[in-house]
């Protein structure tokens, strides 16, 4: 059965309105949690209740909890930014203050919601070579993965206050309107795109539709609990994603770009992009998600509208 009532927080970046589209079509009530109401209503219509909320300096506010099935939690500071300190303090505190202030809030809750899917990143990981990651396999050392524990232990707190808690360890989200595809287009439509740093580390990707999917999986199921990789059951090696693109763009993609190219270009950053994790969805096979977009070839075509 499908959730009544929702609230979503960062429903007005790249993947929130898709959620937030997603549900509506299935008939559910959504609430969104916003620090702009104004800009959220002319993104995602007039007739959506946005509600404020500064998940740096309160509590989320109970009317946009109480009596909810579920919160979707996806509000956060862009990572995929050159990492300067200031930089830093805003992803990790948009995320680890953010979410105790929505935990607080929950704590507050008279009638608290039934469920807490929030985004982590397979970040959580660090960097990793060949071996394929499922969800039992311990956190990484760097900046980004240090953010994920801290963003998961608080959320993990609502968990102990009797709300199913599931944190999405996102991959690489395969939107051809913004994050890593979006960026990764006008060089390879150019046909100066190619492998990076070597080719050889593994990018975890999912396709826009299956992230939706697994999220509702998510909302609605009793059996979802802990964290779930988000990302598709074959991850590839940059050369290999590189190789793809270009073929479905039509365009060669063989020119390499070297590391050293990509930390002048963003720093600390570019780890993100010259290593990589080779996450598997475990989880969420396990208990029974269907991928869409399985194979990396058909979920390009699809993502950039040319099937
Ligand atoms: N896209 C991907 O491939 C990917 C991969 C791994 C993980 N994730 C995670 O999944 C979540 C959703 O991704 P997305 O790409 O849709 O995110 P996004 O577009 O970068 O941003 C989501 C929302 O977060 C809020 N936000 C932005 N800066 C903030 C700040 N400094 N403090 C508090 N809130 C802030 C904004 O909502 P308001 O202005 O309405 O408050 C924004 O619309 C994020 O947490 C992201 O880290 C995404």
């Amino acid at each position: 059965m499908s959730a009544r009532r929702v609230t979503i927080t960062g429903a007005t970046g790249l993947l929130g309105p898709r959620v937030l589209a997603a549900l509506q079509e299935q008939g559910t009530e959504v609430t969104v949690l916003t620090r702009a109401p104004e800009r959220a209503r002319s993104k995602l219509g007039s007739d959506v209740e946005a509600v404020r909320w500064d998940p740096l300096s309160e509590a989320a506010p109970e009317r946009a909890l109480a009596g909810r099935d579920a919160l979707v939690h996806l509000a956060g500071e862009p990572v995929a930014q050159r990492w300067t300190s200031r930089a830093q303090t805003a992803i990790r505190e948009s995320r680890v203050r953010g979410t105790a202030n929505l935990v607080a809030g929950i704590e507050a809750c008279a009638e608290r919601p039934a469920a807490l899917v929030h985004a982590s990143g397979i970040g959580y990981y660090g960097a990793r070579g060949d071996e394929p990651i499922d969800e039992d396999v311990a956190a990484g050392r760097d900046f980004l993965a240090g953010v994920c524990v801290e963003w998961e232990a608080e959320a993990a707190r609502a968990g102990e206050l009797g709300v199913r808690t599931v944190a999405v360890r996102t991959g690489v989200v395969l939107d051809a309107h913004g994050g890593a595809l979006a960026k990764m287009l006008p060089p390879f439509r150019m046909g100066v795109g190619g492998p990076v740093a070597g080719g050889r580390q593994y990018i975890a990707w999912i396709h826009e539709q299956d992230y939706v999917g697994l999220l509702l999986a998510a909302i609605e199921g009793e059996q979802w609990r802990g964290p779930v990789n988000a990302s598709a059951p074959e991850p590839v090696t940059n050369a290999v994603f590189s190789r793809e693109l270009g073929r479905v763009l039509r365009r060669p993609a063989v020119l390499p770009v070297p590391g050293f190219a990509m930390r002048a270009l963003y720093g600390e950053m570019a780890s993100i992009i010259t290593t990589g994790v080779r996450a598997v969805p475990a989880k969420a096979l396990v208990l029974g998600y269907e991928f869409t977009h399985p194979q990396l070839p058909e979920a390009l075509r699809s993502a950039l509208g040319r099937d």
